[in-house]
């Protein structure tokens, strides 16, 4: 049996424990690590962000904050130039290559980043002993697509985790995040590093964008220039979506709770919808806006939307007991605020950087 940690509320912000915390953010410029940032800098801590752009955008953080540095750069050589500096107190390594998507069309690349950048991060992490600084309570960023294609519904994180063939490149953003996982949790067996490894389930809100294959961004965008959503398969699929602003303040609490340290939690919503299903709640959310009448989802074979022989999973829903145990984790952000906030974001896009996207962060 692994320990219960204590339960501290769901909300508890790491200002309210004391000074403000020192932190480094890695991928702070993408859709999560973005709304991180966000609740960090809104609790009084600094933030060093470390981003190369590739999928995040600058936009989406402060154009300018005193508790923000911003560092444009890959992982692996902005850490390096950090070591001298002053240690951190708090680490989140949100930096990927993200998607299966990106995966099977840039599988090199995609498989060193998310192997090569967590193993540099962990050591950066567990070297701040070597300044005599405490090691830094570390989250690293997982994904639902550990499970694989384990039939077992809802997913708990003992489950097993079953892939398909080396062969079919789209189990390798599964096998080079649960790769992450050993490294963390080897981290913290050997060194004591306190890692917390989160599975993101599918997170959605503000800021995502749809161009590496994020299904309700697409949707959205579809349906906001009049066009059918198009589902993949038969849309029979089900995924269960948590907003990004319910998950982003438990990533610190995460962090904050010692029993947390060294475990691993599936993080997101256990409320599952069909892609069919979703994609006509898009069109009826935002049916107020000029030519989604009538509009009708469209359906694309999975030969057609990815690459013959590509494997789906029927279902994806996560169990929520352990997180709920452990830090009263209760996502609380209907979708349709999501889809219509999403909508809102998409539409004021094109707005002049730095500006800010005019909806209300919880
Ligand atoms: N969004 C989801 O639903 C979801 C689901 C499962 C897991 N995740 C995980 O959560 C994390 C954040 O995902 P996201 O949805 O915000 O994606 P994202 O693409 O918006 O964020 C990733 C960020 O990392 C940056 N990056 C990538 N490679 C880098 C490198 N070598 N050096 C520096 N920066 C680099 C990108 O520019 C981007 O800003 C990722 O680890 C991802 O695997 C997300």
């Amino acid at each position: 049996m692994e320990p219960r940690a204590a339960t501290p509320p769901h909300d508890e912000h790491p200002a309210a424990t004391g000074e403000p915390l020192r932190c480094l953010v890695t991928g702070g410029a993408g859709f999560i690590g973005s709304h991180l940032v966000d609740h960090l800098l809104g609790g009084g801590h600094t933030v060093t962000v470390i981003d190369n752009l590739s999928t995040g955008r600058r936009e989406n953080l402060p154009a300018e904050h005193p508790g923000l540095s911003f560092i444009h750069a890959d992982l692996e050589g902005a850490l390096t130039d950090l070591e001298d500096d002053a240690p951190f107190d708090r680490v989140f390594h949100l930096a990927a290559a993200v998607g299966v998507k990106r995966i099977i069309e840039n599988p090199i690349d995609s498989i060193e980043t998310n192997i090569l950048d967590t193993a540099a991060l962990l050591r950066f992490a567990s070297g701040h002993s070597r300044r005599g600084a405490p090691l830094p309570p570390t989250l690293v960023a997982s994904s639902s697509e550990v499970y694989g294609k384990g039939v077992s519904s809802p997913f708990q994180e003992s489950d097993d985790c079953l892939y398909g063939p080396t062969t079919a490149l789209r189990w390798s953003y599964a096998a080079s995040k649960a790769l992450d996982e050993y490294l963390a949790l080897a981290h913290h067996a050997e060194h004591g590093l306190p890692a917390v490894v989160v599975r993101f389930f599918n997170t959605v809100g503000p800021r995502q964008i749809g161009d590496y294959g994020m299904v309700l961004p697409n949707f959205v965008t579809r349906v906001l220039d009049a066009r059918a959503p198009q589902v993949f398969g038969t849309g029979a699929q089900s995924r269960c979506f948590c907003d990004v602003r319910d998950i982003t303040p438990a990533l610190p609490t995460l962090l904050s709770t010692p029993g947390c340290h060294g475990r691993v939690f599936n993080l997101g919503s256990d409320q599952p919808i069909s892609i069919l299903d979703l994609a006509r709640l898009v069109i009826d959310t935002l049916a107020g806006e000029q030519g989604v009448g009538g509009l009708e989802p469209e359906l694309v074979p999975y030969d057609e939307a990815y690459s013959p022989g590509f494997e789906d999973l029927a279902r994806r829903q996560p169990d929520l007991a352990r997180v709920r145990d452990a830090i009263g984790f209760a996502p609380k952000i209907p979708i349709e605020r999501t889809i219509l906030d999403l909508a809102q974001h998409l539409r004021t896009d094109a707005a002049p950087s730095g500006a800010r996207e005019g909806y209300a962060h919880p």
